[in-house]
């Protein structure tokens, strides 16, 4: 396990050297997976999100203007990509590392945003994302990692380790 977490180049939003190992050499042949870059906007990370959920109209500079914002955000903010052999998006996930007073200044890590692109659905994408991530979560010093989903996708998680634990409760503004 690498714990690595410092030299983050400048276009990356965090340490390539978070990118677990045992995750890339099990991708499909030519595919790869590293973390999402300053100028991913053009190689199709927002039309892999809309099989997730709405994603609206946002432009380059607006996307960028983000990226940045999370960039500065005190190493919280791991969203990493899976490219297919011709450099397009084809999954994504994210995980916000919150930092907490409370079990001794533990950290807890949030799963967001999972997405595979739909004509790419099945090939255990999905899986090396999860993977990714937990050791994302692992190398940053998480003591757990939680997340919501639906009932549909449960099976998915259940089959990615995570079992049921609480219940989601939400206020929309
Ligand atoms: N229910 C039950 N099992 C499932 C489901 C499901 N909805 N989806 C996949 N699985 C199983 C697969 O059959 C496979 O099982 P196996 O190991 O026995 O063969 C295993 O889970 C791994 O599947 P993958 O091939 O890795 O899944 P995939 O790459 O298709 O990605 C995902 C799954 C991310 C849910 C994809 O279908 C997707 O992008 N859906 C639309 C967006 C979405 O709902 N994202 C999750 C939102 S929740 C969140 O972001 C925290």
């Amino acid at each position: 396990m690498a714990t690595a977490n410092g030299d983050v180049p400048a276009q990356s939003l965090f340490a390539p050297s978070l990118i677990s190992p045992a995750v890339v050499s099990a991708l499909p042949e030519g595919y790869t997976i590293r973390p999402l870059q300053r100028g991913d906007f053009d190689q199709g990370f927002l039309d892999v999100l809309r099989v997730l959920t709405h994603v609206g109209d946002v432009s380059k500079e607006e996307f960028e203007k983000r990226w940045d914002e999370m960039k500065a955000g005190a190493g919280g903010y791991h969203i990493l990509v899976i490219l297919d052999e011709k450099e397009k998006i084809v999954g994504t996930g994210a995980l916000i590392v919150e930092r907490k007073f409370i079990h001794h200044l533990g950290l807890v890590g949030h799963i967001e945003d999972i997405a595979v692109a739909k004509d790419q659905q099945g090939k255990k994408l999905g899986l090396r994302i999860i993977q990714a991530l937990d050791y994302v979560a692992e190398g940053t010093g998480c003591y757990k990692t939680i997340l919501d989903c639906s009932e549909a996708n449960e099976g998915f998680y259940v089959k990615c380790g995570f079992k049921r634990a609480g219940l989601e409760m939400a206020h929309y503004y």
